[in-house]
């Protein structure tokens, strides 16, 4: 626990460290999800795709570890028990039940828009307030958009792929 961290934030103490856990507790969903979606996929580029989830997933857990850190120094407790990671979270964890890369791209697509949102708030909570949890939650909203716009671009390259193939057989 750091005495100046929590004396110097201007921000609700209580709803802070709640939101930081809520972004702690989905920073380790999003490193499952894509974990195991590195694991499992299957369809063109899996290889790729696959590499670049296992990318994202080391940078989510890191994402964990810099709002770990932080909660600590606020002198909160991070959640202590995985399995509250789903009730805590507000950004849904999506099983690749389905494993086509095109499913599992849709999947983490919608999870990255859900993260760009919570760095969001936690930017908006803490702007002009709290320029330690600030700086932290605009490093990963970066990172974070990032990831979003990758994602998508892949998605793209294999629907011009898709397309490509349909004229080329016509
Ligand atoms: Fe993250
Ligand atoms: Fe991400």
């Amino acid at each position: 626990m750091g005495q100046a961290a929590q004396k110097i934030s201007k921000v609700d103490q209580k709803k802070l460290l709640d939101v930081l856990n809520t972004a702690f507790a989905e920073e380790w969903l999003a490193y499952y999800q894509y974990w195991i979606g590195a694991q499992v996929a299957v369809g063109p580029m899996r290889a790729k795709i696959a590499e670049e989830f296992m990318e994202h997933a080391n940078e989510e857990l890191k994402h964990a570890k810099w709002i770990c850190d932080r909660i600590i120094q606020l002198g909160g407790t991070p959640v202590l028990n995985p399995n509250q990671f789903e009730t805590i979270a507000q950004c849904q964890y999506a099983a690749p039940t389905l494993a086509y890369v095109m499913n599992l791209l849709e999947q983490n697509l919608t999870a990255e828009r859900c993260a760009v949102g919570r760095y969001q708030q936690i930017c908006d909570m803490c702007f002009g307030k709290d320029y330690e949890t600030f700086r932290i939650s605009s490093k990963i909203l970066k990172e974070e958009l990032e990831h979003e716009q990758e994602i998508a671009d892949f998605q793209e390259d294999i629907r011009l792929g898709t397309e490509l193939g349909k004229q080329l057989q016509k």
